[in-house]
């Protein structure tokens, strides 16, 4: 896939800023992870839109040689918009990583057992301060989901709940083991008391 596809399908240059940033930092961030595998599944939970499907499909394109994104979100709307506009650019493309993109409640995994377990549980913007219960079974379910030698990555909109979310995966058996924090992410202003920005910090967790 080319760098402009990937990036500016969205024909919004803010939103195509927001991925070459979240590209470059997630590429540095798993360095050295998922590497040598002859194919990765990915689990892209809450993934809404899933914009970044295309960064997610090339960085891991780079890894293995077939790959596949499975994307999963409470939201009908988003869920149809992301599979119409990325399937199909997936299914031309030469890296070897298809999507698909499911409708579902991250915290009732079990109830996909046919979802292969993932090498990589990828969560953009968790939203643990909207419903801690909700959110504490979606970690808890995706780690069990998780392979032993897979890797978590989640991001946030800002510092609070970025914490909360960190205390609720280590308790759970979760071990960070890199973290960026972009000074320079794009401001979200939809709530001025709080200071908040686009993947403004991304952790990677391993299981203990
Ligand atoms: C802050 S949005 C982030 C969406 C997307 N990942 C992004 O970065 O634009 C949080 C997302 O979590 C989804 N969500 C909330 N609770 C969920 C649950 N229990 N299972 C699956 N998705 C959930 C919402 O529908 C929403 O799309």
């Amino acid at each position: 896939m080319d760098l402009a596809l990937r990036h500016t399908i969205h024909q919004n240059s803010e939103r195509a800023q927001d991925l070459y940033a979240l590209e470059k930092d997630l590429r540095q961030l798993l360095k050295g992870k998922l590497e040598k595998r002859s194919e990765i599944s990915a689990l892209n939970l809450a993934c809404g839109r899933a914009d970044e499907t295309g960064i997610l499909a090339q960085i891991l394109g780079e890894k293995t040689k077939q790959g596949h994104i499975q994307g999963l979100d409470l939201r009908r709307t988003e869920i149809h918009g992301a599979s119409n506009l990325w399937k199909p650019v997936l299914e031309n493309d030469e890296h070897g990583i298809t999507c698909d993109f499911r409708v579902g409640r991250g915290d009732q995994l079990e109830q996909f057992q046919e979802l292969a377990d993932p090498d990589l549980v990828f969560i953009r913007h968790q939203n643990y301060w909207f419903d801690h219960q909700a959110w504490v079974k979606l970690y808890d379910q995706a780690l069990l989901k998780l392979r032993d030698d897979g890797v978590m990555v989640i991001t946030s909109y800002f510092d609070e709940e970025h914490e909360m979310a960190r205390q609720v995966l280590e308790n759970l058996g979760a071990v960070e083991v890199a973290h960026r924090f972009n000074p320079q992410a794009r401001r979200v202003k939809d709530s001025p008391e709080v200071e908040k920005s686009v993947d403004r910090h991304i952790s990677v967790f391993v299981k203990a």
